[in-house]
């Protein structure tokens, strides 16, 4: 018996197969054949440099698998390609024998070989098990309010971005980072806006107006169920991924929010807050899965939980 060898990009029957064997955890309630289809769908929408599979195969077929995303993010005040490690998984039969360590140290070495800066994956399992692969943890905080528990004065006018309006919501969500220049965060092209609003159903983005003058965006909508972020979610849930606009008093982007969470009919409003997010009056408490984490591969690069951050609209 041969060592399972790392194949960096799977094709599609592996692809098909590691989506049969995750299908009970990962399906949530599509049939295998739906399943499968859903997976092929997510690579189609991503494209290859986004987004492929990579596992570990043996001489009985996969063994372990990885969704492999490649990222690029600020690091540390430059820009820096990282490896986003998704959905591992070891084959039932073939767990306890070190495989997803194993496959995991295959995926860092080659993105360590292609100058990758950093790591990154959010843990749906104890996350001491990847810290002893030297995975820092990021806070895990769920912060939520009542609707009626934001400020309602001077909220700023909203209303539907599109395609078009890409480049300027990146813009502007640079803008929202410039007090953390040395801050390890996501950059975001078109590309990401498309394929995360897609995958991660985030149904709007708003562009917010002051006085008929642009001044920032909302990413808040309607909590689709199926999304992938951590259960059970309470019905009615403005789910809320982030905001920019610079200049602003942050109370009126609370009041926005208030606002849109009225006119979608929001019983609650919930997200995972920023390091520089306003605390009250959002009450918080500790996440209890996507858990986020990140493992510096550049010399020298340190991760800080109180400033470094990814959050919901880039989870996978
Ligand atoms: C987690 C998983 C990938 C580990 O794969 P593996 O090839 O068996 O890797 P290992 O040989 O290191 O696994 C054994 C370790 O995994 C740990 N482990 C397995 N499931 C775990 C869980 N839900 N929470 C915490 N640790 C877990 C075991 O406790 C064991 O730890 P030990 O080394 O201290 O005894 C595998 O159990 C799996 O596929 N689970 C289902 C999918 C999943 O949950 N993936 C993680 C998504 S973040």
């Amino acid at each position: 018996m041969t060592a399972p060898r790392y194949v960096p990009l799977l094709n599609r029957a592996l692809v098909e197969e590691a989506a049969r064997q995750n299908q009970a955890l990962w399906g949530y309630g599509r049939t295998d054949a739906e399943h499968v289809a859903h997976t092929a769908a997510q690579l189609d929408h991503a494209g290859p440099e986004l987004l492929r599979y990579v596992g570990l195969v043996g001489d009985h077929g996969l063994v372990a698998a990885s969704k492999r995303y490649g990222l690029l993010f600020r690091v540390g005040g430059r820009e820096a390609r990282v490896m986003g490690i998704g959905a591992v998984f070891t084959r039932a039969s073939e767990r306890g024998k070190g495989h997803a360590p194993a496959l995991i140290g295959a995926m860092v070495a080659e993105a360590r070989d292609l100058g990758y800066a950093a790591a990154i994956l959010y843990s749906d399992i104890d996350p001491a098990y990847y810290a002893r692969l030297g995975f820092v943890a990021l806070p895990a905080v769920d912060a939520f309010a009542l609707p009626a528990e934001l400020p309602s004065a001077r909220a700023l006018a909203f209303r539907p971005a599109n395609e078009g309006d890409f480049d300027r919501l990146s813009a502007w969500y640079e803008a929202s980072w410039a007090s953390s220049p040395g801050a390890i965060r996501p950059l975001r092209s078109r590309a990401l806006w498309r394929f995360f609003a897609w995958r991660n159903r985030v149904a709007e983005a708003s562009i917010l107006s002051d006085g008929g003058r642009d001044v920032g965006y909302l990413l808040a909508s309607l909590d689709d169920p199926r999304r992938d972020l951590p259960e059970p979610r309470p019905e009615g849930l403005l789910w809320v991924d982030e905001w920019s606009a610079p200049g602003v008093d942050p109370a009126r982007v609370l009041a926005t929010i208030r606002a849109v969470a009225e006119h979608a009919g929001a019983r609650e409003i919930a997200l995972w807050p920023r390091p520089d997010s306003p605390g009250a009056p959002l009450r918080s408490s500790a996440r209890t899965a996507s858990f986020p984490m990140i493992l510096p591969l550049s010399p020298g690069l340190v991760v800080d939980p109180a400033r470094d951050y990814l959050g919901s609209f880039e989870h996978f």
